[in-house]
């Protein structure tokens, strides 16, 4: 249950970091410009920083307050360095940046995660009930597998299976309206409302009892706003900007085959007893998604995504199912996403194509 703990603390961090906020749309927003006291994470960008805060308390299965001493949620106190654990984490990040220097010619092989696997106190010896019963655990990268079927073959039947190009390429834009479901003490049903405008703008706003929950991209730019954050508007940088326009992109399958690059083909896997094709693609500032299609339906079912962190990879996993009819296209009724610090379960109710949408659903939040 740590996680829910770690969202709820995202939450009661409080607005006090919103200073910041006027800075221009061009560089993002650094680190060090927003926070009071960043020693090591300096030259990042804030939604960075952020996902690296995010790892921290996944690999080490920590809440966000057993470094930052806040029990009274006052967002100033985050700057201190009270916790022991803190200081500890500043050396680890110094420690880890020095081995995969010294060892590993400066790429990113050793993690937080490498060694404190969801524990704060990494194993010494090998775990002979773990050693005989190991779950499986696939790399982030797929190898290509030899004799599987193509990526063009893979799109192809999923096109075919949501309505084929040419009602594919019909479809210009929609809304829908539905439920969330979140994780912990977020769990129950809140309205969501879904805007997308063909090739790729979209725009999903949770209507939370604290305020909006938003995460908008307008073709270019993209943002997380959220109420009771410490950067209460999010500009997304890197990785998670390339994350939010993949989403985007597909939401509009048409364009699928062009939403990444270098596409690869490795063996089938199962998901829910069923087997799934899997292609993995790169998107161009060299962020990674891996797909995973049904092998009889052809229906995309998963999306795993990836954006870099200094401190390691940050996955978000966006699951797909009850795919329906709208006017000649088949769209998923319910998806899943799940990251490092949260899961939410949408339930749509009501979805209308081609309809058309004000600009201003995709632009920065307020
Ligand atoms: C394992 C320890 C650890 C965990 C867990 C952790 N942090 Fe941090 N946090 C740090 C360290 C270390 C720094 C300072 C980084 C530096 O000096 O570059 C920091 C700095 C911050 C700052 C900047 C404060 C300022 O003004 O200087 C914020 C905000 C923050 N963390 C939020 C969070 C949130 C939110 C979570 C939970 C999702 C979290 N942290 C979890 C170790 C941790
Ligand atoms: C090479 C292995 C290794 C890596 C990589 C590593 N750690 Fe550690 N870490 C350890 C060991 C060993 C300890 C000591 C555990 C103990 O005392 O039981 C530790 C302890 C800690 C502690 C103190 C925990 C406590 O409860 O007092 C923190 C915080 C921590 N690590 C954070 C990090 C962070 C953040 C990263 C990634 C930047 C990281 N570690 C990467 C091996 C590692």
């Amino acid at each position: 249950m740590k996680f829910a703990i770690i969202f709820v603390f995202v939450a009661l961090l409080v607005a006090g970091f919103s200073i910041a906020q006027t800075a221009p749309a061009q560089r993002p927003q650094m680190a060090e410009d927003v926070f009071k006291n960043v020693q090591v994470l300096k030259g990042i960008p804030v939604d960075e920083f952020m996902s690296t805060m995010g790892v921290f308390s996944a690999a080490l299965g920590m809440s966000c307050e057993d470094c930052h001493a806040s029990n009274d949620s006052k967002w100033e106190n985050y700057a201190l360095d009270t916790s022991p654990k803190k200081r500890m984490a500043r050396r680890m990040v110094q420690m880890v940046t020095a081995i995969n220097k010294d060892n590993f010619g400066g790429h990113q092989m050793v993690t937080c995660w490498t060694c404190h696997r969801g524990t704060d106190h990494p194993k010494i010896t090998p775990d002979l009930a773990t050693l005989y019963n190991r779950p499986d655990e696939a790399d982030d990268l797929i190898p290509p597998a030899p004799g599987a079927p193509s990526a063009d073959q893979i799109l192809d039947k999923y096109i075919q299976a949501i309505g084929g190009a040419q009602r594919q390429a019909g479809l210009t834009s929609f809304t829908a309206k539905g439920t969330s479901v979140g994780y912990g003490p977020e769990g129950t049903p809140r309205p969501v409302e879904i805007y997308a405008k063909a090739p790729n703008q979209r725009t999903i706003i949770i209507h939370t009892q604290n305020g909006d929950s938003t995460t908008a991209y307008d073709g270019r730019a993209g943002w997380i706003a959220a109420p009771l954050r410490p950067v209460p508007v999010l500009e997304l940088s890197g990785g998670a900007l390339e994350g939010v326009k993949l989403d985007a992109d597909l939401s509009f399958p048409a364009h699928i085959k062009t939403a990444l690059g270098k596409w690869r083909v490795g063996f089938p896997a199962t998901i829910n007893d069923r087997e799934v094709q899997v292609l993995q693609g790169s998107g161009p500032g060299g962020s990674l998604a891996t797909l995973y299609f049904d092998s009889e339906s052809g229906l995309l079912v998963r999306v795993v995504r990836y954006s870099d962190s200094v401190v390691g990879r940050t996955p978000t996993q966006i699951d797909y199912s009850d795919y329906r009819d709208v006017d000649g296209v088949k769209m998923p009724f319910r998806f899943t996403v799940t990251w490092l610090d949260g899961k939410e379960n949408f339930e749509l109710t009501e979805v209308r194509a081609n309809v058309p949408i004000d600009a201003a659903k995709f632009a920065r939040p307020r």
